[in-house]
């Protein structure tokens, strides 16, 4: 089985970047969201992302055509029946997710491939809802989608090596990188930053330093683009305790335990930039 077409699921800042990467690529394209509003959304930032690229001459114009010949606004799940892989990157719930799953595997051919970009969700019991569960993997994205070049390619219990070895083509055709990872909390990128950035918030609520000097640490001491602050307000500090919440109670260890400083600005409704203060303030 060859992947010509492909569905995404969600037109949300995630699906609206994969249907982007996998029309640049060659890929038909169908991107699907049950909110109308949505979709329109997310179809009219593909169109002004890959304008700004043949402004900035990364892009031709016949390019960006082509690019927006391949790619369809899908408000039907159904329009999956001859889709060979769907890419779910719907709300991170997993009764919403299952739902979605249990859906397609009614609605695609046999041979389709379902994927989940969830960034905490356990792929195995995705899997485990479907009449295929080889055929079943998740393909965690990371944001921004057209710029990022990871793609975590994650194995669920009962994933076949078919299924891994196709998806680790496509991610190759995407022009990503792709990573092997096995089924536990957190993957990799989170299971390994998350901690980090929450011990950062701990360093703060502990007076070892202020919010600026951690960052300034972390940025010229270590070389990293970004500080660990300025990052956790970039992500939004309701998804980092999210997932710290996931990685506590997935692996059951009190090094995952989140900062109470970090609940508390949840609490507050200081949730980084998208709320206008989380760590720093934003105009
Ligand atoms: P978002 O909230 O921007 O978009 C989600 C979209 O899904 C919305 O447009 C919504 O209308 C649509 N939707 C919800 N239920 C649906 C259904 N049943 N059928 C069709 N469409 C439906 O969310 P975002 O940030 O794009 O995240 C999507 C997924 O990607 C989540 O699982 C998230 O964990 C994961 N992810 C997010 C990252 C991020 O930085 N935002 C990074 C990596 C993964």
């Amino acid at each position: 089985m060859t992947i010509k077409k492909v569905m995404v699921i969600g037109a949300g800042q995630m699906g609206s970047g994969i249907a982007q990467v996998c029309a640049q690529s060659g890929f038909d394209v169908l991107l699907n969201d049950m909110n109308k509003e949505a979709l329109d959304k997310g179809m009219n930032r593909i169109e002004k992302l890959l304008a700004r690229s043949v402004e900035k001459e990364r892009m031709t114009e016949s390019d960006k055509e082509a690019t927006m010949s391949r790619l369809k606004p899908s408000s039907m799940l159904e329009d999956a029946k001859d889709c060979d892989l769907v890419i779910e990157a719907v709300v991170e719930n997993m009764d919403v997710k299952t739902s979605v799953f249990q859906q397609l595997d009614e609605i695609t051919p046999k041979h389709a491939i379902l994927a989940s970009n969830t960034s905490s969700l356990p792929i195995t019991e995705i899997c485990a809802v479907t009449k295929r569960p080889e055929q079943v993997i998740g393909m965690h994205f990371m944001n921004p989608v057209p710029v990022m070049k990871l793609v975590e390619v994650i194995r669920g219990l009962q994933t076949s090596d078919e299924t891994f070895t196709k998806i680790d083509e496509m991610a190759k055709q995407l022009n990503k990188t792709s990573v092997e990872v096995n089924d536990f909390p957190g993957f990799v990128a989170n299971r390994v930053l998350m901690p980090m950035i929450n011990e950062a918030v701990y360093t703060v609520y502990e007076g070892v330093a202020s919010v600026e000097d951690v960052d300034t640490v972390m940025k010229l001491g270590m070389n990293h683009p970004m500080g660990p602050l300025t990052l956790a307000d970039f992500i939004g500090l309701d998804t980092c305790l999210y997932i710290m919440e996931v990685l506590h109670e997935g692996l059951g260890d009190s090094k995952y335990r989140p900062c109470p400083l970090l609940r508390k600005y949840v609490s507050a409704g200081w949730l980084g930039r998208k709320s206008g203060r989380g760590f720093y303030t934003y105009d």
